[in-house]
């Protein structure tokens, strides 16, 4: 089983150096290969995502990554900046399909910003297509940007735009998530302002009519964004577009306390996947040793489980991380009186403990 490990830039290193520790403890026959990718694959090689890292990523079975992106690289150009080299990665390897489960920890109710009655019990997961949308729109060039701006323009625009095929598959993915779960949809779209999402409003329903035992129903993303924070536990799958599913995912990590918690998987139609934290890199607090490097950890567990078919092994690691939140183990950013303050690597090592 081969993984290309990618920690890019900020906390990137840290976490991922944690997620590795995990993994070589499960004493699987793992083949991990590391290579630089964002920032710090520019600093090195004058480009994000050096073809080198690329070849590395298509011929592993799963890329275990950690972050990309810094503000001093916000002068870039935009082809240039740290935050292409996952989108290259998603494109070129086709990983259409993103998983961002919000789960909250019973112990880590009372970390969230929301009351614990809303929150205790939550577990959505939101599946965001993850190759097209204005993300990927026409045209992407920006001819006269100096230094990543426009000085002196008048306009600048991004197209959105989604095909059938796209759009069935998403879907059919969210169908069958479902079926596993609750056996309910919400399709997120805006449908009333948008052509792009009354068709995908349209075709989503199409290929429920497929799926006759899972409930669909269909919500604005504004509506939606306020019922995430109103009554987030109405909602079991909810699958969206590529920028409603940006924004909606990090709302709904907020609810369970910490972004440092959430894992996420993204896979193409063969089940080969990158698998990050839903967290940035976070340059705020690089180098300091105070990052949460759970949702990576977790990112691993859902790699073991979708692309390299161990699920007792992600069960494990899941287990165990469940086991050190009981210990009463916290990382600054779930840390609470009366539990006990960790630092990235203890977190790590209890982890492993726990194993
Ligand atoms: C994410 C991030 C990325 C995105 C950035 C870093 C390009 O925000 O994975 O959610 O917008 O998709
Ligand atoms: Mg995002």
């Amino acid at each position: 089983m081969k993984i290309a490990v990618l920690p890019g830039d900020g906390i990137g290193t840290e976490i991922v150096a944690e997620a590795v520790k995990v993994l070589n403890a499960l004493e699987l026959p793992l083949e991990m290969e590391s290579a630089l990718v964002g920032g710090a694959a520019y600093e090195a090689y004058g480009h994000p995502l050096p073809d080198a890292t690329l070849q590395l990523a298509k011929q592993a079975d799963a890329v275990l990554f950690g972050a990309v992106g810094d503000w001093k690289y916000d002068k870039l150009d935009r082809p240039l900046r740290p935050e292409q080299a996952i989108l290259g990665l998603r494109k070129n390897l086709g990983l259409f399909a993103n998983f961002r489960p919000a789960i909250c920890y019973e112990q880590l109710v009372d970390a969230s910003s929301l009351k614990p009655e809303l929150i205790s019990g939550l577990d959505i997961l939101i599946i965001r297509e993850l190759t097209g949308d204005i993300y990927f729109g026409q045209p992407r060039g920006r001819r006269t940007a100096v230094d990543g701006h426009f000085p002196g323009a008048e306009e600048a625009f991004d197209t959105m735009r989604y095909s059938r095929p796209e759009i069935e598959r998403i879907a059919h993915v969210a169908f069958q998530a479902a079926r596993k779960r609750s056996k309910r949809v919400t399709s997120v779209d805006k449908a009333n302002v948008l052509e792009t999402f009354q068709f995908w409003k349209d075709v989503v329903s199409e290929v429920g009519l497929q799926y006759p035992d899972v409930e669909l129903d269909h919500m604005y993303v504004d509506n939606a964004a306020m019922q995430l924070v109103k009554a987030p536990k109405r909602f079991d799958v909810v699958v969206t577009g590529n920028m409603f599913g940006d924004i909606l995912s990090d709302e709904a990590s907020m609810l369970t306390g910490s972004i440092g918690m959430l894992p996420s998987a993204s896979l193409n139609s063969s089940n080969q996947g990158l698998y990050e934290p839903s967290h940035g890199s976070a340059p705020d607090i690089a180098g300091k040793g105070i990052a949460n490097p759970l949702a990576t950890i977790l990112s691993a567990a859902m790699m073991l489980r979708f692309s390299l078919n161990q699920e007792a092994s992600a069960v494990r690691i899941e287990t165990a991380v469940k086991k050190v939140l009981e210990q009463g183990f916290r990382t600054g950013d779930i840390y609470s009186a009366g539990t006990t303050k960790v630092s990235t690597i203890e977190m790590g090592n209890a982890v492993v403990a726990a194993l």
